[in-house]
């Protein structure tokens, strides 16, 4: 028998606030996060959804020391953005704190003082880098060299990006410290390590053994970390981020990110609630932890750990982590710019929060690392939501304004097909309950919308619009049913498409409804006047999405230019090699496609020995009417040749990056044509 509780603490993971939120986070972690509390709430249980942004950390002084301004105007930045686009998606956290919070500072430092003043930690000196220069240790990422493993000269003293392997800063070749640049020392340090491998015991039989139920993915990778024996782990570093370590002689010394972060949550629920102790220290309170796959240790080992050294805190009762959603086949990426942020979609898609709830949902990473394309979100819009949801409800409201003026008809005599009808949805609320309990959304989602296949196949079937003309009254029954159908999408749609649901809600002109009346066949009474019919949703074109193909095309190009290598430089040439070359400053005096082809442009050039033509491949580039009166390098004692019939005489010089794009090199001021280049 599953354990009953009294109440649920509902966590979703503390985004980083150096930068906005994608939808790897949305699809990983808040969607799920949303879902499960929004259903919890539509039951009418006591639960609480709690988050914040995560504002400390060595990414964020990087980004603030690249940007010119300090770590407290990035997280400013970032929270106020994540913030409002979670708000914009309907993600309803009751609370959306912050770790610069005063009262996360208060709450972690008497966190970490308790297990200081309780001789939890092991004190240890290390020697760490530290830059001279600047005066400052080096966190790992501060440190870059030489990859042991692949040679990239580039890698970072926790990380290298080429080839993926995790490093540690003693195993780069040719160190040096992205602060200063100056080759970094080694020097004594003294830290705070929590002994992980005190608590193997109670975290092994409290995994491997009471929780077994969890998802393979979560509970594989804890047993690998517990079988690989634990380590005391560093709840402190030399930075000037962060929260100060609470005791004497720990100047210049702060908490670990990863020690304060998940406090955070504690942190979130007091400055909710003065009843914060009743949902993180009662037995009868459900703790889930959402999370993507990367922060798995965090939550089932370190901080399961540091509240056992605490005491009085309850462990959590499950972590659904998901696996990471790709983008067009490619590893989602904040640096590489490579996402769809949530700031960015809500502005360039108004209306549209739900499709992007439902993609994500209907795509999320549960089992295995996912796929999000536009070509998908387009058809499963145009597909499912369009076809399915949003015309039956469409023509079950059009229908009952059409016959009975938005008046709901009354329902006659059942035939068997009625009765079938609304016994398949008399199956629907267990088989929700049972998938979103067990955390499979997709499944869950994918019974909420079978209450819209059921009412199109209903419709489709029964055929009110022929049935008028022979039985007008059996089309009352018909359209009694259908508008039965429609409640229950906007029950079984809510934790999903809480948009939707809402506008369903607004055509029906009802209060919202309890959960346990999901498959009830008496929703909406007879007599009861429905609103306005409204679209649900709207067809997305092609061009759109080819908007925002083109959109992370540019961003594929920039990406690419940005970490390309500059050619080897070609083998030496002589003067006098370089003297045979001839190159004059020319201006373009006329432009032409060359027909029937893409790439191709006819060129009149003015050379100042004379005018001639030149067939150039930069239409992909620029068109003719923005290439008349520029000047430019022109090699012009090149052999000429043919060229889709036309002789071309010489050749214009361009920059080419890596990515093939071409750009014109122009004189920064004008000069006569035929000036030597040289
Ligand atoms: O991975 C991340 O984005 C972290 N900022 C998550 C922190 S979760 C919690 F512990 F605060
Ligand atoms: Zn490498």
């Amino acid at each position: 028998m599953a354990k009953e509780f009294k109440r649920y603490l509902i966590t979703s993971a503390l985004p980083y606030a150096n930068g906005p939120v994608h939808i790897g986070h949305l699809a990983g972690v808040y969607i799920p996060s949303d879902i499960y509390t929004r259903y919890l709430r539509l039951r009418g249980r006591d639960v609480i959804s709690v988050c914040g942004s995560d504002e400390h950390g060595v990414p964020i002084t990087i980004k603030a020391r690249r940007e010119g301004i300090t770590p407290q105007q990035v997280v400013d930045r970032y929270h106020e953005i994540i913030k409002k686009s979670f708000e914009g998606l309907g993600i309803a956290f009751d609370i959306y704190s912050r770790t610069t919070s005063p009262v996360h500072t208060e709450t972690a430092s008497a966190f970490f003082r308790k297990l200081y003043d309780e001789g939890k930690f092991i004190e240890k000196t290390s020697m760490q880098y530290y830059d001279e220069e600047a005066q400052t240790f080096l966190a790992d990422r501060y440190i870059m060299g030489t990859c042991p493993k692949c040679g990239n000269e580039r890698a970072y003293g926790d990380q290298c990006e080429a080839c993926g392997s995790t490093l540690s800063p003693d195993e780069l070749l040719n160190p040096h410290s992205t602060v200063s640049g100056s080759v970094p020392v080694k020097r004594e340090t003294k830290h705070w390590y929590l002994p992980l491998n005190e608590y193997e015991p109670m975290l092994r039989k409290w995994i491997l053994e009471d929780h077994k139920d969890w998802k393979s993915n979560v509970y594989g990778q804890c047993k690998s970390w517990l079988d690989g024996g634990l380590q005391p782990r560093a709840v402190s570093r030399d930075l000037d981020w962060g929260i100060p370590v609470p005791v004497e002689g720990a100047e210049g010394k702060v908490l670990y990110v990863w020690f304060d972060a998940p406090i955070g949550y504690i942190s979130a629920t007091k400055e909710l609630t003065p009843e914060w102790e009743k949902y993180w220290k009662s037995e009868d309170t459900k703790l889930v932890h959402f999370i993507g796959k990367d922060n798995i240790v965090f939550h089932c080992i370190v901080f399961p750990s540091m509240l056992k050294a605490h005491g009085g805190y309850i462990l959590p009762e499950n972590v659904p982590a998901n696996e990471f959603l790709n983008l067009e086949g490619d590893k989602i990426s904040t640096s590489r710019n490579w996402a769809i942020w949530l700031h960015e979609y809500l502005e360039e898609m108004p209306g549209k929060e739900d499709v992007l709830r439902y993609v994500l949902c209907a795509n999320a990473p549960e089992t295995k690392d996912n796929d999000f394309t536009w070509k998908d979100y387009q058809t499963r819009n145009n597909n499912e939501l369009v076809a399915v949801l949003g015309n039956f409800v469409n023509r079950a409201m059009v229908l009952t304004h059409k016959y009975y003026g938005g008046e709901v008809p009354a329902c006659g005599e059942l035939n068997d097909y009625d009765r079938a009808t609304l016994g398949e949805l008399s199956h629907i609320k267990s088989a929700l309950e049972n998938n979103i309990e067990n955390y499979r959304f997709r499944d869950a989602l994918k019974e909420a919308m079978n209450v819209a296949r059921i009412g199109n196949k209903y419709l489709a079937d029964t055929e009110p619009w022929k049935v008028i003309k022979s039985d007008p009254e059996r089309v009352k029954t018909i359209l009694n049913i259908a508008l039965q159908i429609t409640a229950n999408i906007a029950i079984a749609c809510e934790p999903f498409m809480p948009f939707t649901a809402a506008k369903i809600l607004r055509m029906l002109d009802t209060e919202r409804f309890d959960w346990e009346r999901l498959g009830a066949t008496d929703l909406v009474e007879a007599g009861h006047r429905v609103g306005e019919p409204e679209l649900l949703f709207e067809k997305i074109d092609d061009e759109t999405i080819q908007r925002q193909l083109d959109k992370l095309a540019a961003i594929k190009a920039a990406n690419l230019a940005a970490e390309a290598k500059a050619e080897p430089q070609k083998e030496e040439c002589s003067i006098d090699d370089f003297q045979k070359i001839d190159i004059r400053v020319s201006t373009i005096v006329a432009a032409e496609k060359v027909a029937k082809t893409k790439k191709l442009l006819k060129l009149t050039i003015d050379t100042g020995i004379d005018r001639r033509v030149i067939v150039s491949g930069i239409a992909e580039f620029y068109s003719p009417e923005e290439l008349v009166g520029k000047q430019v390098p022109v090699l012009v004692n090149l052999a000429p040749r043919e060229l889709k019939g036309i002789v071309s005489q010489g050749m214009i010089l361009m920059a080419a990056d890596a990515t093939g794009r071409l750009r014109l090199l122009n004189p920064d001021e004008a000069v006569t044509s035929g000036a030597v280049v040289g």
